[in-house]
């Protein structure tokens, strides 16, 4: 018989003298499933079914598209959403959105402060957040307060803490520095407690309280005229020099409301705070001009850490 053909007769398109199991594996190699079968044989082998079942496979495969492998989907690849992004930062940065800001929920990094001075950034954020604490403080300190026109004097100081504290967070925003969260907790803390124990401490002790604190206040605000000085930076002396004056006229109201207490001369002797004792160099019938504010308060970090420490 001749070679390629099958013993039923049929022509055998594979001419190669291959062994059988070699030709096999060719066929398989090269993608041709359909493979013929072997010439050895017999017409009803199990090779049939075999040949139905791959054949059956291929056509479902291909009625059935395969699943394709999809990327992850990321956001950012959505047209536009780039720039709308960077729009929706630049609003929340602008006045519209102040009170963002307020909150400290649009809080600009350290680096992109424009005010390369961290004690000076320190001492506005601080500003800031007491300011608050004092507005709370003289709340309770004026509710707890019989006389009317003492009421209405402690009210008084506690609009002009609140207009304080909106100068304050103006220089913030000019140079972006962020509100400190820690620092507005904290004094939130401290104001609300302040201003709920007026109503069981008497009439002396926060009055007295109250005027030591605004002793120390003055000076804060002359000290960073200093530093703003030392950056080259003099463009807000007139506002914190009228914050620093009006924070002095603050301790002379709290000195006169309780000048003639008899408990005064002991709590100004342990507390280093009364008449005759004072935190600051600053004297309200010889307030020198706005050009020499630098000569205020020159030692009073020095005090400030001598007292700490
Ligand atoms: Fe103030
Ligand atoms: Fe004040």
């Amino acid at each position: 018989m001749h070679k390629g053909a099958d013993p039923a007769g049929i022509a055998h398109p594979q001419t190669t003298n291959y062994p059988p199991v070699q030709r096999s594996f060719l066929a398989k190699r090269s993608g041709q499933l359909n493979f013929p079968p072997s010439p050895h044989c017999a017409k009803k082998s199990t090779v049939q079914p075999l040949r139905l079942v791959l054949n059956s496979y291929g056509l479902v495969s291909a009625l059935i598209p395969r699943k394709e492998k999809v990327p992850p989907f990321d956001i950012r690849e959505i047209p536009g959403l780039r720039k709308i992004c960077a729009h929706l930062k630049s609003m929340l940065k602008s006045q519209n959105f102040s009170f963002l800001y307020n909150f400290g929920i649009v809080n600009p990094s350290l680096h992109e402060m424009k005010l390369d001075h961290p004690a000076l950034v320190k001492s506005l954020q601080t500003a800031y957040s007491a300011e608050r604490a004092a507005s709370f403080a003289y709340i309770g300190h004026a509710g707890s307060l019989i006389n009317p026109d003492e009421k209405a004097g402690v009210k008084q100081i506690e609009k002009d803490e609140w207009n304080h504290r909106s100068h304050v967070l103006e220089l913030m925003k000019h140079y972006e520095i962020p509100v400190s969260r820690f620092l507005e907790l904290k004094f939130f803390l401290i104001g609300k407690a302040i201003g709920l124990s007026c109503y069981f401490i008497g009439r002396f002790m926060p009055y007295f309280f109250a005027g030591k604190l605004e002793s120390g206040n003055v000076c804060e605000y002359f000290v960073m005229i200093r530093y703003f000085h030392s950056v080259g930076i003099t463009a807000h002396d007139d506002i914190l020099f009228e914050m620093g004056i009006r924070e002095k006229e603050h301790e002379v109201f709290f000195q006169k409301m309780i000048k003639d207490e008899k408990w005064l001369p002991w709590f100004e002797k342990f507390f280093s705070w009364g008449i005759e004792k004072s935190l600051n160099d600053l004297d309200l019938n010889a307030v020198l001009p706005v050009e020499m504010a630098e000569r205020y308060c020159r030692h009073f970090r020095a005090q400030k850490s001598e007292r700490t420490s």
